[in-house]
């Protein structure tokens, strides 16, 4: 077991992989880097306000990102394909494709015909809510700068008299997602892309566009830079100040950052220009703590003070990290809704990857993408409430749980309580695996172990002892009902 820690901790450290992307039809998009890396380390926050909220958050362990933006009436990825890098995932597909400049103003009209007649954010929210979700991330502003919201500072947005949803009463579309989902009591995250690739200030018509970075040099023109400043300052004042409490500012787009803050993994984002894009993190952040004390601050990528946790994408870590972390994982096969092909991860695959990222002590960030009607796809819905069944038997071993060595054993997994005076061990069934009859305790976990009981089956387990080894007994009358779950949950008093 120790030598098995120490190859994935080497692992870790040898190998820096980030996923790029995940566009139709591909999972991720990663490159591995083999050089050593290691990771800058992690800036603890010293806000008061600011840790016990990441304390809080971190027991939330389970939350939704949606992505949805008039690039779902098309159904395409979300911005990226007004990129013009050479990449598999800005490819552009239909009618427009063929040139860039034809395309941009297609896509940009797109809000003419969007007109989401199913939107019904309550559907949205009690569905995560009752899967068992705290926390949702919704799409405020993505990469190609089309605001859900009625932002003052443009009128690229739903609410303009030239989007076709503005006519509809609930055309405000992030006032009327976080607020159906502060009704289910769960907690609101903001995301917000820094990039804009509509603003004049940041892909500038004088210059053609080259790829995902601003088109000209901030430091050779920076009133134009300053201008695009302020305009995200504006944009996250507003909504840091009207749309009511906010728990967390999720900042995509980690080209945008300070130059002391680039690493030889970044740098490639960056393009051969590798123009410095400065926003002005201290000022942002003052300006969101006064309108949100305490608000979580996610600068993705960026690390140091303004990355108040990290976000590794369509992955879970290797190692156990030792700061506060969120894996974003697709639900569907990507982060927009892809269409009627779309294929939904299975409830097997959900648990164990929600157990095993609470193992390692991260919270899951599952990815939905509405369609051009407004409404989750019907798998989703359907998995949602196969995945609320199961948390609302074995919640309490993932919620407010702590990491417990030695995490993660093949497909048994471990957790304890804050208080480590209740441990778990979790049984994860691979797909279409039956739950077994007998489940035998790791050799370094199994020493003190008293008494065991299967969560959502309250009757203390028999313990079988053999050579030293102990092995839990799972009772028949449990499988006969519940052998095709997708894991199962024992816990554990010590002596
Ligand atoms: C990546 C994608 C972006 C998406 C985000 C979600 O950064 O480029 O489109 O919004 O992942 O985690």
């Amino acid at each position: 077991m120790v030598k098995h820690k120490v190859l994935l901790l080497l692992l870790y450290f040898f190998t820096c992989q980030f996923a790029l992307h995940a566009a139709a039809g591909d999972t991720i998009h990663v490159i591995t880097q083999n050089k050593a890396s290691a990771e800058p380390p992690y800036d603890w926050p010293r806000d008061s306000l600011v840790s016990q909220n990441l304390k809080t958050w971190q027991d939330w362990k389970f939350g939704i990102l949606i992505h949805w933006g008039a690039y779902s009436e098309w159904g395409v990825v979300e911005s990226w394909s007004l990129c013009p890098e050479d990449e598999g995932w800005c490819v552009r597909r239909g009618p427009y494709s063929q040139d860039w400049y034809t395309y941009k103003k297609a896509y940009e009209d797109i809000r003419k015909t969007f007109y989401p007649g199913k939107f019904n954010p309550e559907h949205w929210a009690k569905a995560a809510h009752d899967a068992g979700m705290k926390y949702v991330v919704f799409t405020t502003k993505h990469h190609d700068g089309f605001c859900m919201f009625d932002t003052k500072f443009t009128d690229y947005k739903i609410t303009d008299p030239a989007s076709a949803f503005s006519k509809n009463p609930r055309s405000n579309v992030v006032k009327e997602v976080f607020s159906a989902f502060r009704k289910e009591g769960m907690a609101i995250g903001a995301y917000f892309s820094k990039p804009d690739w509509h603003s004049q200030d940041y892909w500038w018509p004088y210059f053609p566009v080259l790829d995902r970075n601003v088109n000209y040099d901030p430091a050779k023109y920076p009133e134009r830079w300053k201008s695009f400043q302020k305009f995200t300052f504006n944009q996250i004042d507003e909504i840091t100040k009207e749309y009511g409490r906010i728990d967390i500012l999720w900042l995509d787009g980690g080209q945008v950052r300070p130059a002391n803050t680039l690493t030889d993994e970044i740098k490639p984002w960056l393009g051969k220009h590798m123009w410095i894009q400065d926003i002005d993190m201290p000022a942002i952040a003052k300006m969101a703590r006064k309108n949100q004390p305490g608000i979580l601050i996610v600068d993705r990528t960026v690390h140091g003070e303004y990355e108040n946790y990290r976000t590794p994408e369509q992955q879970i870590p290797s190692n156990v990290p030792a700061y506060p972390w969120e894996s974003c994982i697709t639900l569907g096969d990507s982060w927009y809704h892809t269409g009627a092909g779309e294929h939904y991860k299975s409830l097997n695959w959900v648990i164990s990857t929600l157990v095993k990222i609470a193992a390692k002590g991260g919270n899951l960030l599952l990815g939905i993408g509405p369609d051009k009607t407004g409404e989750f796809a019907p798998e989703a819905y359907n998995r949602l409430q196969q995945i609320g069944e199961w948390m609302k038997v074995n919640g309490e071993a993932i919620y407010n749980s702590r990491p417990l060595a030695p995490y993660q054993d093949g497909n048994l997994c471990f957790t304890q309580s804050k208080d480590g005076k209740t441990k778990y061990l979790f049984f994860l069934a691979k797909e279409n695996e039956t739950l077994p009859a007998s489940v035998d305790l790791p050799a370094g976990f199994a020493g003190k172990v008293s008494e065991a009981m299967l969560l959502g089956h309250p009757q203390t387990l028999k313990i079988k002892i053999k050579d030293g080894k102990k092995t839990v007994i799972i009772p028949a009358s449990y499988l006969k009902t519940m052998a095709s779950a997708p894991a199962l949950v024992i816990r554990i008093t010590e002596k």
